[in-house]
């Protein structure tokens, strides 16, 4: 029993190591990196996370194209890494022709309330789109415009803003962060909080926002298997106490909306996400997601849209800060659209053109989702094209199991793409035309482009609008400091699921 035990061991093995040596000989045709590990998992994760951010500008060049291989000699997968958005189109559309697909490996955090549509992949993505499309409609993005605007009113009034001429905010992300969740909690859960009085759990025991951010913070903490989230571990605790909080709290208002659309004969009256993805839920001839994928796919909208709309508008005010003359630029735009004395509306966000172009510029540099993972399903071909100035392309046969990663931070600064791709130069996005949609490609493109992109633009372009009417924003510079060593300090990368600026510290002067 023992040998014949440990001859499947070897032979399992010896068709791994096959397979490796497959896949590397296959991709080593392509230059690229040749280490010890690879980059994202693990335990090359430790070490190497931050080396697309900080060889963004060399990585490629010294390696001839911005299509390269990684292969690892000891750990992980040898893998194909991208910055050009043509090889990205063939691996990220997720449609049935497509031969990548996305590794459940790396999808287990978004799992942990059942499948929903950032993880799934095939029929299962194509019956989640489906149900979850409609909810993001207009009706939606102007509920998420007229929260926003209700929010910031909260902030000024219950900050203390409102008396003083002067705010400092040691870290900006305090506030962005809290009101990514607020608009997500409103527009996308359709739950009344607000920013001084939020709700709390059925045993009251904390806010709901408290139990969504703790469960946010520790999100990582619960990809460990359901059977273990028992041991006694302190962050592993708080996890699973918050998780099992926001759970029953979901159940709970779906059943609502459930009842609520039944009494409306099918209809309803809210328009936030949740209420519409319930509605359109019931709506076929039989329910298409069951409870537990419902409330997995209302939670994915926070974890899709907090982290990164909150990181994307502190960049975008640290920017600011750097660049005061297009700060006047864009505020002299937010005056002549929206005058004096009244408040700016949904119907101003097309004429917003400027503020829409440093939220895209900020995001471009320092893209939240910085990376998208896909897997070969099967013995596959890529088009890789060949470096700047030669025409045509390479075709790389590519084994089943070779990861592709798109790398969005190279993807962004590519000279393919863009002129002087280091500068922070918001004119390249201004008046952009609807047909020039794609080139924003911060939220990826094709078929399974950001389902909430417009949720997000929205939602910063009615913050941005609303703040930098009232106030100038300025760096708070540390004792001693100067704006060139605050710009060194802020404008970093700060890597985990997605991808922000360090702490930003600001300081907003009333305008008079
Ligand atoms: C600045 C803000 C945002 C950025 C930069 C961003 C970026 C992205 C990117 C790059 C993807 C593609 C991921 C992949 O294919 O692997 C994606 C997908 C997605 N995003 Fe966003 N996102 C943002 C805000 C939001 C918001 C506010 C929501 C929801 C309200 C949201 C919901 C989604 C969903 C549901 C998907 C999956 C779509 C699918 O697979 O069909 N995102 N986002």
């Amino acid at each position: 029993m023992i040998v014949e035990l440990l001859v499947l061991v070897l032979g399992l093995w010896l068709y791994s190591r096959l397979k490796f040596v497959r896949q590397m000989r296959a991709i080593a045709k392509l230059p690229g990196l040749r280490q010890g590990t690879d980059l994202l998992s693990f335990p090359g994760n430790l070490w190497n996370l931050y080396l697309p951010w900080t060889r963004r500008f060399t990585l490629y060049k010294e390696n001839g194209n911005d299509t390269i291989s990684l292969v690892p000699y000891f750990a992980g997968r040898p893998a194909v890494y991208t910055s050009n958005m043509d090889v990205a189109r063939q691996v990220i559309g997720g449609s049935h022709r497509c031969d990548f697909l996305k590794p459940e490996e790396f999808s287990q955090t978004l799992l942990v309330w059942g499948v929903n549509l950032v993880a799934a992949d095939g029929d299962t993505w194509r019956t989640h789109r489906k149900v979850m499309g409609p909810a993001f409609s207009n009706s939606l993005y102007e509920m998420v415009w007229e929260k926003t605007a209700e929010i910031y009113k909260d902030i000024v009034h219950s900050e203390g803003w409102a008396n003083r001429d002067v705010v400092e905010t040691p870290v900006i992300q305090d506030v962005t962060f809290k009101l990514a969740l607020l608009v997500l909690a409103n527009c996308g859960f359709g739950f009344p909080f607000s920013w001084s009085s939020p709700p709390t759990t059925a045993n009251g025991e904390m806010s709901v926002l408290e139990a969504l951010s703790e469960m946010l913070k520790h999100q990582l903490v619960l990809m460990i298997p359901k059977k273990l989230w028992n041991l006694p571990f302190k962050a592993l605790q708080s996890a699973k106490k918050s998780h099992d909080l926001i759970y029953a709290f979901m159940q709970e208002k779906v059943k609502e909306r459930q009842a609520e659309i039944k009494q409306d004969g099918g209809f309803g009256t809210k328009t936030d996400a949740f209420s519409l993805l319930v509605r359109a839920n019931s709506q076929g001839e039989k329910t298409q997601l069951d409870e537990n994928e419902l409330i997995s796919n209302i939670y994915v909208l926070l974890f899709a849209g907090h982290e990164t709309t909150a990181h994307t508008l502190a960049a975008t005010l640290a920017y600011m800060c750097i660049y005061p003359k297009i700060q006047e630029e864009v505020f002299q735009q937010i005056q002549s659209v929206a005058g004096t004395g009244t408040d700016p509306i949904f119907a101003d966000q097309a004429k917003l053109d400027k503020v829409m172009a440093i939220f895209y510029e900020a995001g471009r540099l320092f893209p939240a989702g910085w990376v998208m993972i896909r897997q070969a399903v099967k013995d596959t071909i890529l088009e890789v094209p060949n470096p700047i100035g030669e025409e045509g392309t390479t075709s790389l046969p590519l084994p089943e199991g070779t990861n592709v990663i798109v790398d969005m931070i190279g993807t962004q600064i590519n000279d393919r793409y863009f002129e002087e791709p280091e500068k922070f130069k918001p004119e390249r996005w201004y008046g952009l035309a609807p047909s020039d949609f794609e080139k924003v490609t911060t939220f990826s493109v094709g078929p399974r482009a950001c389902l909430g992109r417009k949720f997000a633009e929205t939602e910063a372009v009615c913050f941005l609008t609303y703040l930098m009417r009232d106030y100038r924003v300025e760096a708070l510079l540390s004792p001693g400091e100067t704006l060139h060593g605050w710009r060194e300090r802020v404008l970093d990368a700060n890597i985990m699921v997605t991808l922000g600026v360090k702490d930003v510290p600001l300081k907003f002067i009333r305008r008079t």
